[in-house]
């Protein structure tokens, strides 16, 4: 399919990303079909793509006319038909690989059969996602990085069969999106996660063991490295359950030792201090500002 012919795309999943994927395409005068299950979720994603674009207006970004054309080429619905007139259609749901297959053998069934069927898995391999469907050709990574809407890249990754006609329209399109792609085979982490999530982990077994405050593990690595964060307040904001999910990833599927999540991560994760979105990490979020806590 040529990119041209992308008139209309599917964003499953109304969280963060999916929203902001979303928001982004509208942005670029493609019709979109936000759904999601839950009509709450559907809700909330309105909510902030709307604040989002009411924002771009209020700083002259966006005229106003602009800003109301963005908002109605987006729809969305709970109702998977729906997205049979999309020319390709990217899921940003739960990083599980079982609830991931099931959705591609549903988008399998109900897509027109020229749509390209991507994933924005942060690890998951989209050679066995691709294998759930009768068109594993035509299936593929698209990896955005988080906020969707400010961060400039596009992982693309290609699976075992993906071909390279839906390589180049899925090339094509994130650049008509205004990002920059670059492509990963399919193995454990692609490019981005395969460093940023051992820097990460790292940066756990820093404090862990003793070497440092929090704060001056992120304030070396921000002034040090001119990083926009430090690694634990980005793992905040990526989440520690995430960024545990993937060191998983990536432990098991290259299987080395070095890839071990470690053990304060994990206790995090397991108090539920998930990070920003629950109000406590590595940082406590719930106070004005953040608190001092180990
Ligand atoms: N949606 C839309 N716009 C947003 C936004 C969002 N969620 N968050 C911030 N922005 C905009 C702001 O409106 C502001 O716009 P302006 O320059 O036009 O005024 C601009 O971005 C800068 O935002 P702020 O001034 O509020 O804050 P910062 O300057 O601190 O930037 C940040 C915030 C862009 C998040 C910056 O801290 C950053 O780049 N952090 C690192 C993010 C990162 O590394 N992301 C990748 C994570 S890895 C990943 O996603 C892979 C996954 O698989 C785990």
């Amino acid at each position: 399919m040529a990119t041209a012919e992308i008139k209309m795309i599917g964003v499953v999943g109304g969280g963060q990303m999916g929203s902001g994927i979303a928001q982004v395409a509208a942005m670029h005068g493609i019709n979109v079909w936000l759904l999601d299950t839950d009509p709450q979720a559907l809700a909330k994603a309105t909510a902030s793509i709307s604040a989002s674009i009411n924002l771009l207006v209020s700083k002259a970004r966006l005229s106003q006319e602009q800003g109301t054309d963005v908002l109605g080429r987006l729809r969305c619905t709970s109702n998977m038909e729906e997205l049979h007139s999309a020319d390709l259609i990217i899921e940003a749901i739960v990083e599980s690989e079982d609830i991931k297959k099931t959705l591609f053998v549903q988008l399998d069934k109900i897509a027109k059969r020229s749509a390209i069927l991507a994933s924005n898995t942060s690890s998951i391999s989209i050679t066995r996602l691709a294998s759930s469907t009768s068109r594993p050709h035509q299936v593929i990574g698209m990896h955005f990085m988080n906020p969707p809407p400010v961060m400039k890249l596009i992982e693309i990754v290609r699976g075992a069969d993906t071909s390279d006609e839906t390589f180049k329209a899925t090339k094509a399109l994130s650049e008509r999106l205004g990002k920059t792609v670059i492509t990963s085979q399919d193995y454990s982490g692609f490019i981005v996660n395969r460093v940023l999530m051992p820097m990460i982990n790292e940066a756990f077994f820093a404090l862990y063991t003793g070497v440092a405050t929090k704060e001056d593990i992120d304030t070396g690595m921000k002034l040090g490295t001119n990083h926009p964060m430090g690694p634990l307040e980005l793992a905040d904001f990526i989440g520690l359950d995430v960024c545990l999910s993937i060191m998983k990833v990536l432990h098991v599927g290259l299987g080395d030792n070095k890839y071990a999540p470690c053990p304060l991560l994990v206790q995090y994760v397991d108090a539920g201090r998930l990070g920003r979105k629950r109000g406590i990490g590595v940082y406590d979020y719930t106070k004005e500002s953040r608190s001092k806590k180990p």
